[in-house]
């Protein structure tokens, strides 16, 4: 992970990643029957060097893509029976993650784990709780295909939208393609993703600029607090734009106790000392995504620096990292107003809905 160094720069100023290259109206040559909404492509901070390190080389950012992934997104008739998008579970209200528990998909199946925000979910070397899937471009076509979510096939989504017009003339004026392809699709959806990001945090603007009054005195100490005497960045790595941690998969207990616990990563590497491991997940906007953890069995903040004060749960795995923690009332003040001063505003237009191309008969 030495790319995560070239990050600790501080540089102080936003840096616009180029206007729309077009139009609305106009792709090239072509005019389209249905008008996208294009947007603007959100204010990347400089020192993300975004398009050597986070976006694929077969799948730059522009535009016209962002505006087609944002209606995939956004549109229901992804999902088997027209009910569910994406955000149907990643909702923008609540930080592009579910408020509840377990999230609900086709037909009312109830999944085990809570959904994680969509935010900064760019800077994620694997995504999933377990870390099953390695981009986002591979990430996107999953719950598409997950019976307990959109409970779709890919050849029957792909030929679902390739009788809306209007999707068929982005596909091929954004990909050069005379076909919709589920591929395509993952590549548009993850483009999408890469402006569902949070850069301009009080926290963020703080170290950007290296004004500390920026965030107030509780949230200092609480900064300190988490990089020190709580112990907490032995797991979560807080940087300027990244949080990629030194070790992705750790085990902290959380729901160890039930008779057929969920064993997160090891379900996918099979290694021992994946047992009962999850994903660190991202703190930007964490004030916004609760219920938390992957089970989101703890349902406020508090609730999670209690348990990080009881040293997590106990179990034959539990990382070594975990010690109980004795906090004065204060101390935990402190590292909640530190939680609270990571939540920013992520671009406008990817908090609704675009509009959709419609279907023709
Ligand atoms: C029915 C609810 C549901 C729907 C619909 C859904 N998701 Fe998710 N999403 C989840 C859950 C639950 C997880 C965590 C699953 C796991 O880790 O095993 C998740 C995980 C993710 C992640 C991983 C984030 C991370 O940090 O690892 C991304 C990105 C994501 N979803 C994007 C999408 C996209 C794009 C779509 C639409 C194509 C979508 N989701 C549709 C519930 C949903
Ligand atoms: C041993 C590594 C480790 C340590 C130490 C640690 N965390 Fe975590 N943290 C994790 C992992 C792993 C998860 C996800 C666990 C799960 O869902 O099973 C997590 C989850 C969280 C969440 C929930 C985020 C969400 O979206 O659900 C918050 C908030 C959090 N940690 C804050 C803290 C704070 C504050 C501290 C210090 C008091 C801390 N963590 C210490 C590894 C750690």
């Amino acid at each position: 992970m030495k790319r995560r160094f070239l990050f600790f720069a501080i540089v102080s100023a936003a840096l616009v990643i180029g206007p729309p290259a077009f139009s609305p109206l106009a792709y090239g040559q072509q005019t389209l029957d249905f008008e996208p909404e294009i947007p603007e492509l959100p204010h990347y901070p400089p020192e993300l060097d975004i398009e050597l390190f986070w976006v694929p080389e077969d799948n730059p950012i522009t535009a016209q893509k962002v505006a087609l992934g944002w209606q995939l997104f956004y549109d229901t008739r992804l999902s088997s029976d027209g009910t569910i998008s994406c955000a149907s579970c990643h909702l923008a209200e609540a930080g592009f993650a579910d408020p509840k528990r377990g999230s609900v998909g086709v037909g009312g199946a109830v999944g085990g784990r809570n959904a994680p925000t969509v935010i900064n979910s760019m800077f994620n070397e694997l995504l999933f709780w377990d870390g099953r899937a390695a981009s986002l471009e591979e990430q996107a076509v999953g719950p598409i295909m997950n019976s307990i979510e959109m409970a779709n096939t890919l050849p029957a989504m792909v030929a679902r939208l390739s009788r809306i017009p209007g999707y068929r003339e982005q596909f091929s004026a954004v990909f050069d393609s005379d076909e919709i392809t589920a591929d395509l699709v993952g590549k548009a959806i993850a483009t999408f993703e890469r402006t569902v990001v949070s850069f301009n945090s009080p926290w963020d603007q703080s170290q950007a600029t290296g004004d500390e009054t920026l965030i107030s005195e509780a949230a200092r100490r609480g900064n300190e607090l988490f990089n020190n005497a709580a112990g907490c960045a032995q797991c979560h790595v807080v940087t300027r734009v990244d949080e990629v941690p030194f070790d992705l998969f750790q085990n902290t207990g959380i729901g160890m106790d039930l008779d057929e616990p969920d064993l997160g990563r090891f379900v996918h590497s099979g290694e021992e000392e994946d047992r009962g491991a999850f994903k660190t997940p991202t703190l930007r906007n964490v004030t916004e995504t609760a219920p938390y953890m992957h089970d989101g069995s703890l349902e406020t903040l508090n609730d999670v620096l209690l348990f990080y004060e009881n040293g997590g749960n106990s179990n034959p795995w539990l990382d070594e990292k975990m010690k109980p923690l004795k906090l004065t009332e204060q101390e935990r003040e402190d590292l909640l107003a530190f939680l609270k001063a990571l939540t920013g505003d992520v671009p406008a237009f990817t908090k609704r809905a675009p509009p959709l191309p419609p279907d023709v008969d």
